[in-house]
């Protein structure tokens, strides 16, 4: 009998764009499990109004990170990629979880106290409950991993709690999640302050590679990235956080081990040193952004992408939902 592949759900936000950091830490990864699992990756749009955001920008960039997707490596065929808000069954199931969330728990998460430091001025109900519609992203796929990052840590956490309290009450509804522990990807470093996550909120523009960025600018942004005084290119983290952060850029964008990458650069200057890092970066992202520049062209193959995978995704998302209203006791829907 031939064994059901594992279900693996993840989701970015359409808020701003993707970086190498992105990149390198997860969309690389996510190409690599295709074949052994069955994968979706949603475009978590609901997610992204918790912060307000301009429409116009909010279309072009779901758009972009939809042809990043599938131009990085993630065949829409093989996995289900698609946009949150095109299949309803993740706010009602959303809803659902609400009425099995406590104010408590979601009081303790350190990402909505960091959001709401951050968006004073809007703390709406729905950064609050942030947390529960990831829960239903989730467990409407009846999802048995997650690859998520150490700041989603928590949220998945909750997710089995909430996930555990309904199967308590209404016997086995949902598969309990784990988080996916893979090969490791590479956690790239701010490249102005070593000392901190390559975030796409950075104010600092030259502390972040986009994958789109232009070539030009990509090489621009390493020429000033942050070294150290020594001028040896040595992988010392702790030390030398900015060189060593550029060396595993290096190792993770042109697959060398890091001894081969530090006899390469043994006698090398950082001008050049750093001239090459860019170099490498771009000749790994040029061919991902020619194909993006070429999916752009193609608004009926995205738009069929997106059609026929929220139908995939719904028809998986309502047979959970269809058991979760039964357990509860709604009418069924005629
Ligand atoms: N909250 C995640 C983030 O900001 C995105 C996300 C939404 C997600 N739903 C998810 C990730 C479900 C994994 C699984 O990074």
């Amino acid at each position: 009998m031939a064994e059901e592949k594992q279900t693996i759900f993840s989701g970015m936000q359409p808020s701003g764009f993707i970086t190498l950091g992105n990149y390198l830490g997860a969309l690389r990864n996510w190409t690599q499990l295709q074949e052994e699992y069955q994968c979706l990756y949603c475009i978590v749009d609901l997610h992204a109004i918790t912060v307000r955001q301009d429409p116009a920008s909010l279309r072009r960039q779901s758009r972009e990170l939809l042809m990043q997707y599938i131009a990085a490596g993630l065949d829409p065929e093989k996995n289900i990629v698609y946009v949150q808000s095109h299949v309803p069954a993740h706010a009602e199931l959303g809803w659902v979880l609400n009425c099995f969330t406590y104010m408590g728990e979601l009081s303790r998460m350190t990402q909505f106290k960091e959001k709401s430091q951050k968006h004073a001025d809007n703390i709406n109900a729905g950064l609050f409950t942030y947390p529960v519609l990831m829960a239903a992203d989730i467990l409407l796929y009846q999802t048995d991993l997650v690859p998520v990052g150490e700041d989603q840590r928590q949220h998945l956490e909750i997710t089995r709690d909430i996930a555990l309290r309904f199967n308590r009450l209404y016997g086995d509804v949902f598969k309990i999640p784990e988080g996916y522990i893979g090969k490791v990807g590479a956690r790239v470093m701010a490249l102005q302050q070593p000392d901190k996550k390559m975030s796409k909120s950075d104010e600092n523009k030259n502390n972040t590679i986009a994958l789109l960025d232009d070539p030009a600018v990509i090489r621009n942004k390493f020429k000033k990235a942050m070294t150290d005084s020594e001028n040896e290119v040595r992988y010392d983290p702790e030390h030398k956080p900015g060189v060593s952060n550029l060396l595993s850029i290096y190792c993770a964008v042109t697959d060398q081990t890091m001894a081969e990458a530090e006899r390469e650069f043994a006698n090398v200057g950082y001008g050049n040193f750093k001239a090459a890092v860019g170099d490498a970066v771009v000749e790994k992202l040029l061919p991902i952004q020619k194909k993006v520049a070429e999916l752009d062209k193609n608004k009926d193959y995205l738009e069929a992408v997106l059609k026929t995978n929220a139908e995939r995704a719904n028809a998986i998302a309502q047979k959970t939902l269809r058991k979760v209203h039964k357990k509860l006791g709604f009418l069924p829907r005629g």
